[in-house]
């Protein structure tokens, strides 16, 4: 099997050429803008060697690569070439400070973009960090509208710890059920439920009904007879012995929760979620969908061989193959399959070496410390409930279901209107046994907000609980827009107030965008709301998000000034409203 051959190195260069024409880069008094101009469209594509529709940026998938310096402005004019919907992209893990309308979330950021249209996103990078950009209306994400982001550290500044080279490798899941289906399942009554899914993907590619692997197992799989140049074949990383290299790893799955490991090699964590971690070895990570890592590899076993990089599933009992590439000691040469068989993925369900895994993340010794106290608790207890029959998620018995117009601007002009003004509920019922199945038959959908003041110290406390089937509690990343939180702990079963607080680790808490909650346990978390706009806080697992598991924070709008009208383009805050409003 070849993967590297003159064919590949034809199209890198292809590539460099395709983006240099497509992104032109203006330099202006030290700081740089890169411009990009990206068509959004579907297209036929074959993610893991089978067929499929995906959502494409500029005839590729995954979408093209983002590089910049902290401290860069990104301008992406993005047009909608999809002809019956709309789009939106975020930029998962920046802050949009300054900037809150550019966060790319349908509903709070921004109206959808309409087929032909165009939107400008225009918002600065600072802070180096491996991020991720993604679609955030409907399931966009889901069907494929997804790619990285990567920031550099500024110009003379330097990242605390050494590397010879990178690489990067963007985890996803993938269905052969097309994402308009999947979402009629998940909001229809009877409820239908996406199943598992068909194929993992690295930078978008794996392999289905076929192992690369298919020489060390002694099951029916099919051997992969790849030429190494389709769309599916795996992309190998051609690495020199006795080096150092990076390894920027984020997941952007749907459903899925991952373990990755590459055979007879350690990795040492250096950064998370754009935030640097004191280092730690491990022979294999979790990752969760939202999550992004940088690991440190060192090229030291025997350079005659190669080996497997592997992913697989964890937290869901499934059939989904590990996906699989090659680290490859001999870029020289033909690839060869390694000798060692595949590192194998934990058990689905040893919960104890995901916590040990999180439990082992703090953050750098000098990482700025969270405050000693926090202003605001807000307890957020996460359920599956049935409301009107329909299978639903919901945060304190509210299900969130969005409205049409965007909350930045309807917060700003005050349209009392466009949302439910009650504060939402930031407890439940002290009697709630989370290890039960809901019955609470009071749940709803909602929209409200929860208006925090801003500069605030604010705590979350997720709860988890069982889900609808009896004994089953699943696994939820939460995401939190606008902002990075501290992890202050993780526990089981019910949070209390009294004796778990004081276990809050305030010395060296991680700072994160993302943090999972384990089936019948919570987690706690603090963020200073110092940063005015309206955020999403929402569970990354996307049918999740869609059957309504996530809040709304918003925070000092009154603060945010000149939102572009392209963002105010519907609903109430349509522009030919706006201006009857002022005129009145
Ligand atoms: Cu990456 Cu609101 O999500
Ligand atoms: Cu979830």
């Amino acid at each position: 099997m070849g993967f590297l051959g003159l064919r590949e190195l034809l199209v890198v260069v292809w590539c460099i050429l395709l983006i240099l024409l497509c992104c032109s880069i203006e330099i202006s008094f030290g700081s740089t803008t890169r411009h990009f101009k990206w068509a959004v469209e579907y297209m036929f594509w074959s993610p893991d060697c089978q067929e499929s529709v995906v959502m494409g940026i500029n005839g590729q998938f995954p979408g093209p690569t983002i590089r910049a310096q902290a401290g860069d402005t990104i301008f992406v004019q993005l047009t909608n070439k999809l002809h019956t919907e709309g789009v939106v992209i975020h930029w998962h893990g920046i802050r949009q400070r300054g900037t809150p309308w550019a966060d790319g979330t349908a509903s709070i950021s921004q109206c959808a973009i309409n087929p032909g249209e165009t939107f400008d996103y225009r918002f600065k990078v600072d802070k180096a960090g491996t991020y991720i950009y993604h679609g955030h209306f409907g399931m966009q994400r889901s069907a494929g509208l997804y790619g990285s982001l990567i920031v550099e550290v500024g110009e003379g500044e330097k990242e605390p710890f050494h590397y010879d080279g990178e690489f990067n490798l963007l985890l996803s899941d993938w269905w052969h059920q097309s994402v308009h289906d999947q979402e009629v399942g998940l909001s229809s009554k009877p409820f239908r439920w996406i199943g598992e899914p068909q194929t993992l993907l690295i930078n978008g590619r794996g392999q289905f009904n076929c192992s690369l692997a298919a020489h060390f197992s002694n099951t029916s799989t099919n051997a992969c007879t790849l030429r190494g140049d389709e769309q599916c074949a795996p992309q190998v990383l051609p690495v020199l012995p006795n080096r150092t290299y990076r390894l920027r790893i984020a997941s952007i799955t749907t459903l899925a929760s991952l373990n990755l490991a590459v055979g007879n090699h350690k990795m040492v964590m250096v950064e998370a979620d754009g935030n640097y971690v004191q280092p730690f070895e491990v022979e294999d990570m979790d990752i969760y969908s939202g999550e992004s890592y940088s690991v440190l590899l060192t090229t030291n076993q025997d350079q005659s061989k190669n080996y497997w990089i592997s992913i697989g599933v964890r937290g869901r009992k499934t059939q989904t193959p590990q996906a699989l590439t090659l680290l490859n000691y001999s870029p020289t040469s033909q690839s060869k399959l390694p000798i060692l068989p595949p590192p194998i993925t934990p058990t689905w369900n040893d919960y104890d070496h995901s916590k040990s895994f999180s439990n082992k993340i703090f953050a750098l010794m000098g990482s700025p410390k969270p405050p000693k106290n926090s202003d605001r608790q807000i307890i957020l207890l996460n359920t599956q409930n049935y409301i009107d029959g329909y299978i639903k998620w919901a945060i304190n018995n509210i299900s969130l279901l969005l409205p049409s117009t965007p909350y930045l601007g309807s917060i700003k002009y005050s349209l009392k209107s466009a949302f439910d003004n009650k504060n939402p509920p930031e407890n439940f019922a002290n009697d709630y046994d989370v290890m039960k199945p809901p019955i609470n038959p009071n749940s709803s959908n909602g929209n409200g907000v929860y208006m925090l003041g801003l500069n605030i110290t604010v705590d979350v406390i997720l709860q988890n609980a069982n889900a609808l089937a009896v004994n089953v509690s699943e696994i939820h990343p939460w995401h939190l827009h606008g902002h990075n939180f501290w992890v202050l702990g993780y526990g089981e079963g019910k949070f209390s107030a009294n004796k778990d607080e004081k276990k809050f680790n305030l010395r060296n808490p991680p700072l994160r965008n993302t943090v999972v909650i384990f089936p019948f346990g919570w987690t706690a978390l603090r963020f200073v709301a110092d940063n005015p706009g309206v955020w999403a806080f929402h569970c990354h697992i996307e049918p999740h998000l869609h059957m309504g598991m996530g809040v709304v924070f918003a925070q000092g709008v009154e603060h945010v000034n000149d939102i572009p009208d392209q963002a105010l383009a519907c609903g109430l805050t349509g522009k030919r409203f706006m201006k009857n409003t002022k005129q009145n």
